[in-house]
C-alpha cells in the first residue's frame, strides 16, 4: 500500500494497487461520525475520484466498529434551529455524487449514521461479525442520513419497519440473506476480500463501470419504463468508446482486451 495522499485527522487514506482506502480512525469512539469524520470522508472521495491510479473505491473501519453511528455527544444538546443551520447532512449528498464504485467493507457495529454510510455505498463487503441497525427510535429521534429510504428499498417494508421502529440490529447473515450486504466472509479477511473486489473492479473499463454504477443507481430514482430507457441509451453511448470496439474485438480475436478509458 501507498502511504497517505494526504493529511487528515479522523482518517486514513492509502492506495492499493488500483483500490483507494478510506479507514475511519476513531477507535475510541467506536467511529462515531461527527462533522470532521464526514467532511475528511467527503474530501477524501472526491480526491480519490480524480486519483488516476484508483479504480474504486472502499471505505472501512475497524475490526470492532465501521461506525457506531452519528456522534450522539455532538448533537445531543443542539436545537432545531442549530441542526438546521449545520445541516451536516448536506454532506452526503458529495458521497452520492462520487462516479466511481465505492464499496463498504463492515465489521463490528454499523449502527444508525454508519449503516446510513454503509448504504450509501454501492455495495457492502461483511464481515461475520458485522452488526446492522437503525437504533435511533432509542435516542428519540429517527434516522435522518436515508435510513428509512435505503433501508426499505434494500430489505422491504416489513423488515424495514421491524428495525427502524424497534431498533432491532440484523446480523452479517440476515444482512446477506435479505440482500443488504453482498457477501459475508471471516473477520481475518473482510477487508482483504473488499480490497480484492475493489482491484477486480478496477480492472474492468472504467466508462462501463461508472455507467453501470449509474444505471443500477437509476433504479433507485426512476420508474421501470424511465429507467429502461436511460440503460439503453447508456449502453448505445457506450459503442462511441475505445473499449467498447476493444472488448468485442478482442472477444472476437479471442485474446485480453486492453482497457484504455476511452
Ligand atoms: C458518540 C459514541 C457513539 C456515538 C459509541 N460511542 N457510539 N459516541 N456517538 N454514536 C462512544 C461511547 O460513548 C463510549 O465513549 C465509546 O464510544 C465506547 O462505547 P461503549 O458504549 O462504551 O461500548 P459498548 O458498551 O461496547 O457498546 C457499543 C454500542 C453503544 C452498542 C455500539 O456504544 C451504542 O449503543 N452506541 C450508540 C449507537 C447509536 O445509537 N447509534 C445511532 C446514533 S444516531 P466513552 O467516552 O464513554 O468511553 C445517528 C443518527 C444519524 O446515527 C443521523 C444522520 C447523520
Amino acid at each position: 500500500m501507498e502511504d497517505d495522499v494526504m493529511d487528515y485527522t479522523l482518517i486514513l487514506t492509502s492506495v492499493n494497487e488500483h483500490a483507494g482506502l478510506i479507514q475511519i480512525n476513531r477507535p475510541q469512539q467506536l467511529n462515531a461520525l461527527n462533522a470532521v469524520v464526514m467532511e475528511e470522508l467527503a474530501m477524501a472521495l472526491e480526491e480519490l475520484e480524480h486519483d488516476e491510479r484508483v479504480g474504486c473505491c472502499v471505505i472501512t473501519g475497524n475490526q470492532r466498529a465501521f461506525a457506531a453511528g452519528a456522534d450522539i455527544k455532538e448533537m445531543a444538546e443542539a436545537t432545531a434551529v442549530e441542526m438546521l443551520q449545520r445541516d451536516s447532512i448536506a454532506r452526503w449528498d458529495r458521497i452520492k455524487k462520487i462516479k466511481k464504485p465505492v464499496i463498504a467493507a463492515v465489521s463490528g457495529f454499523c449502527l444508525g449514521g454508519g449503516c446510513e454510510l454503509a448504504m450509501a455505498c454501492d455495495l457492502i463487503v461483511a464481515s461475520e461479525s458485522a452488526q446492522f441497525g437503525q437504533p435511533e427510535i432509542n435516542l428519540g429521534v429517527i434516522p435522518g442520513a436515508g435510513g428509512t429510504q435505503r433501508l426499505t428499498r434494500a430489505l422491504g417494508k416489513s423488515k424495514a419497519m421491524e428495525m427502524i421502529l424497534s431498533g432491532r440490529y440484523l446480523t452479517a447473515r440476515e444482512a446477506e440473506q435479505f440482500g443488504l450486504a453482498a457477501r459475508v466472509v471471516p473477520v481475518e479477511v473482510y477487508l482483504d476480500e473488499a480490497l480484492k473486489l475493489a482491484n477486480e473492479i478496477a480492472a474492468r473499463p472504467p466508462l462501463a463501470v461508472r455507467f453501470a454504477k449509474e444505471a443500477i443507481n437509476k433504479a433507485f430514482e426512476a420508474s421501470l419504463s424511465e429507467g429502461l430507457e436511460f440503460e439503453r441509451r447508456l449502453f448505445y453511448f457506450l459503442f462511441t468508446t475505445e473499449d467498447q470496439k476493444e472488448g468485442m474485438r478482442a472477444f472476437v480475436e479471442k485474446r485480453k482486451a486492453e482497457w484504455k478509458g476511452k
